[in-house]
């Protein structure tokens, strides 16, 4: 359609017809007729009137159900207008990869891409127009549950990729059926919440929202995303939803976003919870005021929109602009030409959990998982004939994380079936040995865990978080392994040294203890369907471990926050950072570094940092640095090694961080092999924002280093003039 007749169109609907575009409801109770009731004021259910008129539907099952809702709708439609069909597909929709924290540790754009392109196929043949993703929250705080959903701790991470997500889930023509929509969220800072407590206030200094948080949205913005989500969280006093700075103000007039705007789950109903609302009507004036477009869920918009058009109190205007992003969006989509877009449930069958797929999502698990600790024991032998399996995860189905598809676990390779169908003849006994449930303490499987790892050659003892611990509404205040799991170890590790120890679990935890005691640990996240598979072969050495840590591992969750990026201060500890230095910023009681720093991550190979080299020690703002930095593998087996590099202002009109990662380069090396790994830096990656608010750079000298947050190898001077 053209412009003119989307126009057009919208001239010849009534106001409710409009307001109907702006709402949003479950597809369960959509077909039901009838919205459940999850606002504080939902006494009223939308009529079937509603259903006629609403624009779209989030959280369908498949593309029978998605064809079913459209054609239901487009039926009772006096204006045949087309749903849009909306639905979290996060990780992968049938065919699960590692959640996103874990695709972080991968520091690899082109995977991302890779599963995305994935996630595209089996979504736009599952029916879906409109994926809430990606999700690129700067998280630097494990306690909070949803620090899963986001790639890193870092914005440059979740910046790259973030764009990858939404270049190849939307690809150059959202009228291709086989392309989706993508929806940035939670805008902005939701990461920051205080205390780790999901929903919780943040209060964040505008220079430090724009440097740390907003970044990665706007990468997001900027590769094209056509919506935006507004966060549950107050930003310094205000809700996202109806924050006119950061949406209006920010997003539109800054950013230049056009796109359409999509509230939280029932978060413009929580407007009145916030206490900024006195009742729904009025958080409908303020989310629409906001440019807020569409309410979902929440029924404020659709009881009290078209109210408050008729009485002057929101312009007509203003709801004329919103439904006309709406239907642009849906016009862009080629709904009016095609309004089941891709859904297509013979195409749906053939995709889900395909050979590619799984293979896909297998290779996704094994860049993801990180190699924390290895005295010498991994990858096992071949020769290892008896392997004691033992954990409360060891036959874990539920390996998917937040947001897999519920049943995902079906599909699950479970531990043994991926060590069984790598190594047929290896004989494996199973102990659970204890529970994993907060609070739990029966330690009666314990005993029997020990002698079985005392009776084997090797030991994989798995441990973690329960899938459910992590997510929205996840968050904890301690994060050590819950339940009897460290006695379990105490005990599996003194009957057997041979013992591996694997992790799955949504968030960095805190294994002090275990990484003292355990000869070798790896971190597998949690890493989707094909979880046995990689992991077997990640044991086994047909795959290497080549993940680095997208976020930094405590010692203790009185860490938090503890970016990696931290600011120095007027006393700064010195080293080493192992005991205390009277008076200056430290702790009395523990180091201030992380167990394991941001970046860190080891292989079955060693790389060396040979050199690092510039091209010059000068450059104007229109000139580029190179930077040249020679790794080896010095050891005996192919691996990958991501070079990062670090960038430290040491003086500047206001504090800098200690260290801030630039860039990132994964490289393969076969055993031996060198390469030589150049970066570009350009006066833009130096700039900062100054005490007025001003994005700008200061000439003097910067410091440019290779190697991982804390453990910087190799570093040379350059100047801005
Ligand atoms: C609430 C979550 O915060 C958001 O991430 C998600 O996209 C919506 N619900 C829709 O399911």
């Amino acid at each position: 359609m053209t412009e003119q007749a989307l126009k057009a169109l919208l001239d010849s609907m009534t106001i409710q017809e409009k307001v109907g575009q702006l709402i949003q409801c479950n597809a369960g109770q959509f077909i039901r007729n009838q919205l459940e009731i999850t606002g504080p004021d939902g006494e009223t259910l939308p009529t079937e009137e509603v259903c006629r008129i609403m624009g779209s539907v989030l959280t369908f099952e498949d593309a029978e159900q998605a064809i079913a809702l459209q054609e239901m709708h487009l039926a009772a439609d006096p204006k045949k207008i087309p749903l849009l069909l909306m639905l979290d597909v996060i990780h992968g929709l049938r065919t699960t990869y590692p959640i996103p924290l874990a695709m972080g540790c991968s520091f690899d754009d082109d995977l991302m891409a890779e599963c995305a392109d994935m996630a595209r196929k089996e979504s736009s043949a599952c029916g879906v127009h409109v994926t809430f993703n990606p999700m690129v929250d700067t998280a630097r705080d494990a306690r909070w549950g949803r620090i899963l959903e986001t790639n890193s701790e870092e914005p440059l991470i979740n910046s790259r990729m973030g764009a990858a997500f939404v270049r190849t889930a939307q690809g150059n023509d959202l009228s291709d059926p086989g392309n989706i929509a993508c929806c940035v969220k939670h805008y902005a800072a939701y990461g920051a919440g205080e205390a780790g407590r999901d929903y919780n206030t943040v209060d964040l200094s505008e220079r430090s929202l724009r440097q740390d948080y907003l970044p990665a949205y706007k990468a997001c913005v900027d590769a094209g995303a056509r919506l935006v989500m507004p966060s549950f969280n107050a930003l310094n006093g205000i809700p996202s939803v109806a924050n006119k700075w950061l949406m209006n103000r920010i997003l539109r007039e800054e950013w230049g976003f056009s796109g359409v705007v999509v509230s939280d789950y029932n978060a413009v109903g929580e407007l009145v919870a916030h206490g900024i609302a006195a009742d729904h009507k009025d958080a409908a004036r303020l989310a629409m005021e906001a440019g807020c477009d569409i309410d979902m869920v929440d029924n404020s918009y659709y009881l009290y929109l078209a109210d408050l058009v008729r009485e002057g109190t929101v312009p007509a205007e203003m709801l004329d602009e919103a439904v006309m992003r709406v239907l642009r969006l849906k016009n862009e989509l080629g709904l009016f030409e095609n309004p089941f877009h891709g859904a297509d449930r013979v195409a749906e069958k053939r995709l889900y959990l395909c050979p590619e797929h799984r293979e896909t999502a297998r290779r996704a698990a094994e860049e993801t998982a990180v190699l924390l600790k290895n005295e010498g024991i991994l990858p096992f032998r071949e020769d290892v004939k008896h392997i004691a399996l033992i954990g409360p995860f060891a036959e874990e189905k539920h390996l998917n994380g937040f947001w897999s598809r519920p049943g995902a676990e079906r599909d699950t390779v479970t531990i043994p079936e991926g060590i069984r169908a790598l190594l047929p003849d290896t004989e494996l006994t199973v102990e659970r040995g204890c529970g994993a449930a907060i609070g739990d303490t029966d330690t009666g499987g314990i005993a029997r865990a020990a002698e079985a790892a005392a009776g084997a050659d090797a030991v994989i003892l798995v441990l973690g978080e329960p899938e459910n611990y992590s997510g929205e509404g996840r968050s904890r205040a301690e994060l050590n392994l819950p339940g009897p799991q460290m006695q379990l170890a105490r005990a599996v590790l003194a009957a057997n040294r041979n013992t591996a120890v694997v992790l799955f679990n949504g968030r960095p935890l805190v294994i002090t203890e275990l990484a003292e005691t355990a000869p070798a640990i790896l971190e597998m996240w949690y890493p989707g369907t094909e979880a046995g598979n990689a992991l077997a072969r990640l044991l086994w050495g047909r795959a290497n471990p080549c993940g680095k840590l997208s976020a930094g591992m405590p010692r203790s969750t009185g860490q938090y926050p503890m970016p990696y990026n931290r600011m120095n201060t007027g006393r700064p500890k010195p080293p080493p950072d192992c005991k205390p230095a009277p008076f200056t910023s430290c702790y009395l009681d523990m180091p201030n570094l992380p167990l394991y720093s941001f970046g860190y991550g080891l292989s079955y190979t060693t790389f060396s940092y040979e050199k690092l080299e510039i091209d010059r020690n000068e450059i104007t703002k229109d000139e580029k640095l190179h930077v040249a930095v020679t790794v080896r593998n010095t050891g005996t087996r192919a691996g990958k090694e991501t070079v990062q590099l670090y960038l430290r202002d040491p003086v500047a009109s206001v504090v800098r961080p200690v260290q801030q990662l630039i860039d990132y380069k994964k490289v393969a090396l076969e055993p031996g092999e060198k390469k030589e790994i150049v970066f570009t830096v350009s006066e833009q990656q130096l700039r900062f924002f100054n005490a007025e608010g001003k994005e700008i750079s200061e000439a003097g000298e910067f410091l440019v280093s290779a190697g991982y947050a804390d453990h910087l190898l190799l570093t040379e001077k350059f100047r801005l003039a």
